[in-house]
This record gives structure tokens, C-alpha cells and sequence, in this order.
């Protein structure tokens, strides 16, 4: 069954090669993307769609999500708004709620978020575990992320539950947990902080995790400067996230490596810690992605528009950089080829705005732009 999106005012391809496209056409055949030009030149298909002028960008990658939760932590939002400082010790809130909490509530609440996502234009999600910090609350929550994407993240290291001690804590995610949890799981990731897991701690769960064939990503470097980034290039993480507070030396390790830096500008407007500098990650040739860090606590967003306008006006990105980040950087940020670029051979992921260009999505924030969303060749939306 092929498709012809046609009539399409500005084509966002994300793709190195085919970059803007304007009048332009995508002809989808199952749930690939077969060809992309000139509407003038667009082949015939099975059935055609008349996008009447609109922009279409690559369907949104969220590649850093925490949506296996119960409760919200809004109080903690509202105290944080009147001055209260985010130290991620809320964290343990919503562990001992998620280790009460049933399969089918933490799942509703999943199905809720996801719906949000992908009615906002979101394509591919990243789900990590992290608020269980014992087997079988971590394994709840890896089954039910599963059960919706293929980017599952183990996350044990998350934070040291309380009563325990960090490295005795860090040993049991690298060796028990870890025998049971990997084989749930595509990705390996730790918090990589004072107060949650220091350099060495961080790289004992990471190498475990490898051993365990499972790929790292790692927090780091969000609350102050520490280990992390350097250990996620180590390592050959494929990204680096958060980057809020790096020197020289970070920018130069991962402008020379294959570690994405993923940006995540909804906990920094949500805790009122400054922006990381993206001007210098992107001078410097380092490759971004832009993600929502969608979790009751540091960043309840689960939209990438509200994340793409922030890199713009609060990070200095350009509307391209960033939409390019919030594509093709997340893509990158997953080692995906097959998603967040428009491209023959790619899957058929589109997000087609109420608006005649990319740059929309930061001029006009908070207004809903998002006119369809295809995915896998289907209209979802
Ligand atoms: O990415 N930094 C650690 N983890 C999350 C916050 C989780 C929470 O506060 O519940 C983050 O910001
Ligand atoms: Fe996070």
C-alpha cells in the first residue's frame, strides 16, 4: 500500500543530503518512506493527500523519557517555584510509590503519557526504569516499558534507595540485578551525581551492563560538574544527557567522540537551574539531541515542541537546530539510522504542523501545531 503526501509547503527532511525541501512530496510503501521530491515530479500512488501548504518534519524522538510512575510531585513543584532548591531527593518519593503501585496503575499512566506524546507528534520514545531500585519493582517497570517501545532502559543506578550505602548499593545493580534486569533491556544508564553515584560506581553499573550486552547512556554532569560526560565518552556511551554544567575539557572529549550530548531543557525550566550551553556543544561540533526527560519530578513535560521552542529562545539553538535535534540528534542518540530523518529506506514517521514552516514550532509556543502524525506509514493521529 503506497502512500503520496503531497502538496507540502516546506519538507523539514532532517536528512544530510536532502535538507529543506519546499513544494514538496514524501510517497510512503508500507511503513517506509520510498521516495522524496518536487511535488512536480511525484509518483503515483495508492492513495494521495492534499497537505494543502503545510510543513512536515520527521516524527519527534524522545530518546530520555521516565514515564513509569503513579503519582505526580506537584507540591514539590510548587515548593521549588517559591524558592526551594531541586536536589533529586524526590526521586525516593516516587520509588516508594511506584514499589506500591499495581502493573495496571503504573501502565494507565504510561498509556496517558504516550498519548500525550504522540498526539504532540512524538514518533519513538525511550522509556527508563529507575523508581523501583529493588529486582522486582525494576523489572515491573521494564516489562511494562516493553511493552510499548523497543528503547528500554535499565536504570537501577538511579539513586540510592534510602538506608543504603552507595557503593554496596551500585555493587547489587552490577551483579544481581543486573543478571536479571539486562536481558529485559536494550540500555544500561546511571545518575552519575553527588549524592546519587560517584565515577567509579557509575562505571561498575555501565560495565556490568556491557558485560550483559546491554548499550550505556548516562546522566550526567546535571546538578553540578562531576565524571559522568568523561565516562560516557570512555565508554562509547551513545549519549551523554543532561550536560547542564561542563568545562573545556568535556566539550573537547565529546566534540571527539561518538557520545551524543542530549539536552533536556524541561528540568532546567522546571527547576530553575541554568540552561546547559548548547551554542558551545554545537560550535564545537558536538552532535545534540533534545529530549523531555518526561518524570513527575525534574521535567513533567511529555511535549517536544514546548522543549524545541526553550532550546531556541533559552539556548541560543537556531528553530533548524533544534528541530534537527529533536529528530535526527535523537535518532543518533539511540544509534537509530532508521528514524528522524525523511529519507528513502527510512520508516515512515511524519509529523505534519499546522503551519507552512519548521520555524513555527518556536515562534508560537504553546500553540497546538501539530496537524497529523503518521507513523510507520499509518496515520495515528
Ligand atoms: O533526569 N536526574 C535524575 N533523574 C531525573 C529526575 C527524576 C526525578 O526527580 O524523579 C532527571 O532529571
Ligand atoms: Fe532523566
Amino acid at each position: 500500500m503506497s502512500n503520496l503526501f503531497d502538496n507540502i509547503g516546506e519538507l523539514f527532511t532532517a536528512d544530510e543530503e536532502s535538507g529543506v525541501i519546499t513544494d514538496a512530496a514524501v510517497l510512503t510503501e508500507g511503513d517506509r518512506v520510498a521516495w522524496v521530491g518536487p511535488s512536480a515530479e511525484a509518483p503515483d500512488a495508492d492513495l494521495r493527500y492534499d497537505l494543502g501548504g503545510k510543513a512536515v518534519i520527521p516524527g519527534f524522538v524522545d530518546s530520555h523519557s521516565h514515564v513509569v510512575f503513579r503519582r505526580d510531585r506537584a507540591a514539590e513543584f510548587a515548593a521549588r517555584m517559591a524558592g526551594e532548591p531541586y536536589t533529586g531527593g524526590g526521586i525516593r518519593t516516587t520509588v516508594a510509590d511506584v514499589n506500591e503501585a499495581t502493573e495496571e496503575e503504573l501502565e494507565a499512566n504510561v498509556k496517558r503519557l504516550l498519548d500525550e506524546m504522540s498526539r504532540t507528534g512524538t514518533t519513538t520514545v525511550e522509556i527508563k526504569s529507575g523508581y523501583g531500585l529493588n529486582t522486582e519493582a525494576e523489572l515491573k517497570q521494564l516489562a511494562i516499558a516493553a511493552r510499548h517501545t523497543e528503547e528500554v532502559t535499565f536504570l537501577g543506578a538511579h539513586t540510592v534507595p534510602s538506608g543504603r550505602e552507595a557503593g554496596e548499593y551500585a555493587d547489587e545493580v552490577a551483579t544481581s540485578m543486573m543478571s536479571v534486569c539486562a536481558p529485559q533491556a536494550k540500555w544500561v544508564d546511571a545518575f552519575c551525581e553527588k549524592g546519587a553515584f560517584d565515577g567509579d560506581q557509575t562505571r561498575r553499573v555501565l560495565r556490568a551492563g556491557i558485560d550483559a550486552g546491554l548499550l550505556p547512556r548516562v546522566h550526567a554532569n546535571q546538578l553540578s560538574h562531576g565524571p559522568g560526560v568523561q565516562i560516557a565518552v570512555e565508554l562509547d556511551a551513545a549519549s551523554a544527557d543532561h550536560c547542564t554544567h561542563l568545562d573545556a575539557a568535556d566539550i573537547d572529549a565529546l566534540a571527539n567522540s561518538n557520545t551524543v550530548a542530549t539536552l533536556l531543557p524541561g528540568a532546567e525550566f522546571s527547576t530553575r537551574n541554568p540552561y546547559p550551553d548548547a551554542r558551545a556543544l554545537l560550535d564545537a561540533g558536538v552532535s545534540v539531541a533534545l529530549a523531555t526527560d518526561c518524570n513527575p519530578g525534574s521535567s513533567f513535560t511529555s511535549n517536544m515542541p514546548f522543549c524545541i521552542a526553550l532550546a531556541v529562545r533559552e539556548m541560543r539553538m537556531t528553530p533548524a537546530e533544534a528541530v534537527s535535534a529533536a529528530t535526527l540528534g535523537g535518532a543518533r542518540a539511540l544509534r537509530r539510522d532508521d528514524i528522524g530523518r525523511i529519507a528513502p529506506g527510512a520508516r515512515a514517521d511524519l509529523t505534519v504542523l499546522k503551519a507552512p514552516s519548521h520555524i513555527h514550532l518556536a515562534y508560537r509556543p504553546g500553540v497546538p501545531l501539530i496537524s497529523a502524525v503518521v507513523k510507520n506509514g499509518r496515520i495515528v493521529h
